[in-house]
């Protein structure tokens, strides 16, 4: 199976069903690679238009200067429409971008079997089905493959080739040069729910949604964090108001039920009265933000309280920043204490633990203590955890001290790993967890969710960042403080957090 010069160089000639979003990309992506590209619709003239749109996009590249003038004139007898599905009899590799229908893609593959030849191998672009049950449609499933492009196809530069349980490995890899020649990352993937990418990012939202649920901070607090904090390019819940609350409810309702209830995909029960009341996001004008002509109304930030006077600050040795926030201390004219007993702030540094355990522990007064997230970068934003007991007058003295040399601060309430610990945690939880069940390697993974999530980091690179023993602490403290299995540990970490080696370090050779 698969196609004879199938090593990139050589030209191809490829079928595109579907001239919506993702069609039109998968045209201009692979016109612009070389191949010979015909693209058929069920819509009388969609094709075409579908065609013409690539074209017009390119021109306004040719415009720009970042596209030869010449290419876009050979591009022009490449990239063709055609009016019947039959015409698309000579293809090498027919890619499918049609209705995410299940019934409606079984029923045009069946029909694409009696057109295409043997070889010719058909993909499907689908995100959430299943790409056997689509394949099970043919009388060769070989020859069925999964083929995952995200939007816009051209500029993001991943795609996720699907092996289906009966899928052949000369398909897998002649798909997989087809990408690479494109000049797009391929990252193998078994056919599991979410493939990669969109698996690998369930445990922004999750965690993300679970921290607002138990009122350990806002919304905005938590993309704040996670943005400033991790360097996320966004939080999840501004993600959440950009791709529509109510598409992304049922990707995380369908995730979960195909993973047979797993915990650790649970949806929150926050999210359908949202839906419910229209809340989507940037398309509806209110999310979890508000719009106004499009643009995020972005809450004003609450200014710091001031710093009292002859301000005694506690810090514990322990503490993984214990200098920086001496320095802090100093430079704000307040007086590093002694001794807990007499101070009027003291300062811990958690990891996997809340403030309220953490002051119990070093034995200090619940009232007078809070908590700085070590994890994150202090000279970022400085997130500030208060135990069920602190003082007002100690949160806002706290507060004031870690705010004085400019540096923002976010103040939330008592939880087992702050925010940031809990969601790199869940993210490279679920990693670990991917790579155990070997639906990728270890470098596609990463890979994959670098480019096709934007993550500063591939997962298991940042869990090795952060260290994988701080990973699993931060996963048994929230096991323990809430029993809920969604934050058991990968076997994958716990061996590797174990023997102190790399998360990447794959399985020994059987
Ligand atoms: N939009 C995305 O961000 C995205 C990302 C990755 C994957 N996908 C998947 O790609 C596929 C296409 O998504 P899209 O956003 O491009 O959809 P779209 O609605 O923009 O386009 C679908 C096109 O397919 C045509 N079509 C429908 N049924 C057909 C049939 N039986 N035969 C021929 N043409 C048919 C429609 O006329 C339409 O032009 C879906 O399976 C979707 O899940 C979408």
């Amino acid at each position: 199976m698969g196609f004879s010069q199938a090593n990139g160089a050589s030209a191809l000639r490829i079928g595109v069903v579907g001239a919506g979003t993702m069609g039109r990309g998968i045209v201009q992506l692979f016109a612009q690679a070389g191949h010979a590209v015909v693209c058929f619709d069920e819509k009388p003239d969609a094709a075409a238009r579908g065609v013409a749109a690539v074209l017009a996009t390119l021109e306004s590249l040719v415009a720009k200067g970042r596209l030869a003038s010449n290419a876009l004139d050979s591009i022009r007898g490449r990239a063709t429409s055609c009016a019947s599905l039959a015409d698309l009899v000579g293809c090498d590799v027919v890619i499918e971008a049609i209705v995410e229908d299940i019934a409606v893609k079984r029923d045009l593959f069946a029909r694409l079997e009696g057109i295409v030849s043997d070889s010719c191998i058909l993909a499907t672009n689908t995100s959430s089905l299943i790409v056997a049950e689509i394949a099970s449609a043919c009388r060769h499933p070989a020859r069925v493959a999964g083929l995952h492009f995200f939007n816009p196809v051209p500029l993001m530069k991943v795609a996720e080739v699907i092996a289906a349980v009966r899928t052949a490995p000369s398909a897998i890899s002649a798909l997989r040069a087809l990408v690479e020649g494109a000049g797009h990352k391929a990252v193998v993937v078994a056919d599991q729910p979410g493939f990669l990418v969109n698996h690998a990012g369930r445990g922004l939202y999750t965690e993300g949604l679970r921290i607002v649920e138990e009122k350990v901070a806002g919304p905005s607090e938590v993309d704040d964090v996670l943005r400033d904090g991790l360097g996320f390019r966004m939080g999840p819940f501004e993600l959440l108001d950009l791709t529509g609350l109510d598409v992304s409810s049922r990707v995380m309702t369908s995730i979960y039920q195909q993973f047979q209830e797993e915990p650790r995909f649970r949806p929150s029960s926050l999210v359908p009265p949202r839906v419910a009341a229209g809340l989507y996001g940037r398309k509806t004008g209110e999310g979890w933000y508000r719009y106004e002509k499009g643009q995020k109304v972005q809450p004003a930030p609450k200014s710091p309280p001031s710093l009292p006077s002859a301000l005694s600050v506690w810090i514990d040795p322990e503490a993984p920043d214990s200098d920086a926030l001496a320095g802090l201390v100093g430079n704000a004219g307040a007086r590093q204490g002694l001794s807990p007993s007499g101070a009027d702030v003291c300062l811990v540094q958690p990891i996997g633990e809340d403030a309220t355990t953490a002051a119990l522990r070093l034995g200090l007064d619940p009232v007078r203590s809070v908590a700085v997230d070590p994890i994150t970068p202090l000279f970022r934003r400085r997130t500030m955890m208060l135990t069920v007991a602190t003082a007002s007058a100690v949160r806002d003295a706290a507060h004031a001290l870690l705010a004085s040399d400019g540096v923002p601060v976010t103040v939330i309430g008592d939880s087992v790993g702050f925010i940031a610990q809990r969601v790199i945690a869940t993210i490279v939880n679920i990693a670990a967890n991917i790579a155990q069940r070997a639906i990728a390697e270890v470098e596609d993974l990463e890979a994959a969710v670098r480019i096709g999530l934007g993550y500063p980091f591939g997962p298991l690179h940042w869990g090795d960042r952060v260290g994988p023993a701080k990973i699993m602490q931060i996963l048994n403290g929230q096991m323990r403080a809430t029993g809920d299995p969604r934050y058991r540990p990968s076997p994958w970490l716990a061996r590797r957090a174990a023997l102190g080696v790399s998360l990447l370090t794959p399985e020994a050779p059987r």
